[in-house]
């Protein structure tokens, strides 16, 4: 079986849930303390083993590319002052992180249509999937876990969570059977089902491993929910023909396309900080007496 070595990060929607903050900046580019959420994911690749990561962006992306530059006025200024040596580090790192390559989709036309741009650079591997606006925080990575199940299943494996009748009816519903562990069959699922529609509560949650013969099956898939071309539509087709594995990961999503998800993340990530958390748990908790 061929490593998985390469990863897709779709960065090219229009964020319209948190405009007007994703107007002029990228939804994958707003902070989680102290770092973007593109980063997160970006890492969170490279520390499960991919070695190359296409980001998918569009037209008023460039921030992203620049994130992942050096930005040489910026870091001569830093090294000139040994008590920024840490932030020199830091900034100097987010250009170290690994390979990446960025392509624009050149229109908006779904999370299908963005994988279906990285053919040509996948090539004939299997590969990773993450959703550029969900941060996942966990001890092994998530994108590793799925990796691990690929591998010892052979077939295409998506990450899931159990979400309520409200969310799944805005993201999709698997039809699962329990393997082992936190593994499960899959042999149909449905995007933005209705409410008679849904299968489970078992969604996918930002984490894909698809075999490359996703990219054939999405050529001839057509355009599903918001007259979008829909991974899920193309997934279907394999989970129906092949079966996919379902992972009910080890992880903490965060939903960075949506304005509660911003706040979660950051309270969240920000409690679990070593410079803040002592900070915010005191400001938190003398906040709350007054909620
Ligand atoms: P979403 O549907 O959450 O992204 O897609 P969106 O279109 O930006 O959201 P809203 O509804 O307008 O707020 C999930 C992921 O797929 C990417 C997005 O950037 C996001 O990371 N995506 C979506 C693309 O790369 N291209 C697309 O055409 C659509």
């Amino acid at each position: 079986m061929k490593k998985i070595r390469k990863a897709i990060i779709p960065a090219a929607g229009l964020g319209t849930r948190v405009l007007p903050a994703s107007k002029a900046i990228p939804k994958e580019m707003l902070n989680i303390v102290d770092k973007p959420a593109i980063q997160y994911i970006v890492e969170e690749a490279f520390n499960s083993g991919i070695e190359e990561i296409l980001i998918i962006t569009n037209r008023g992306k460039g921030a992203i590319e620049d994130h992942f530059d050096h930005a040489f006025e910026l870091e001569s200024k830093l090294e000139g002052n040994p008590d920024k040596a840490d932030l020199l580090d830091s900034v100097k790192a987010c250009a170290n992180l690994g390979n990446i390559y960025f392509l624009r989709q050149k229109e908006t036309g779904g999370l299908g249509h963005a994988v279906l741009c990285a053919k040509a650079f996948v090539g004939d591997e299997p590969f990773a999937v993450l959703y550029g606006d969900d941060v996942i925080i966990s001890d092994n990575p998530v994108t590793k876990q799925l990796i691990d199940a690929y591998e010892k299943y052979g077939k295409g494996t998506v990450g899931v969570k159990e979400v309520d009748t409200e969310s799944i009816k805005k993201y999709c519903s698997l039809a699962v059977e329990h393997l082992e562990g936190n593994c499960y069959s899959c042999n149909d699922m449905i995007e933005k089902p209705k409410e008679e529609e849904i299968m489970s509560h078992y969604s996918i949650l930002g984490r894909v491993v698809m075999p490359p013969e996703i990219f054939e099956i999405l050529e001839n898939t057509p355009k599903g929910a918001g007259n979008e071309l829909q991974l899920t539509d193309a997934m279907r087709t394999l989970a129906k023909t092949k079966g996919v594995i379902a992972v009910d990961y080890d992880g903490t999503r965060y939903d960075m396309g949506n304005k509660l998800g911003i706040l979660q993340a950051n309270i969240e990530v920000g409690l679990k900080h070593p410079e803040l958390s002592e900070q915010l748990k005191d400001y938190i908790k003398e906040l709350s007496k007054n909620l």
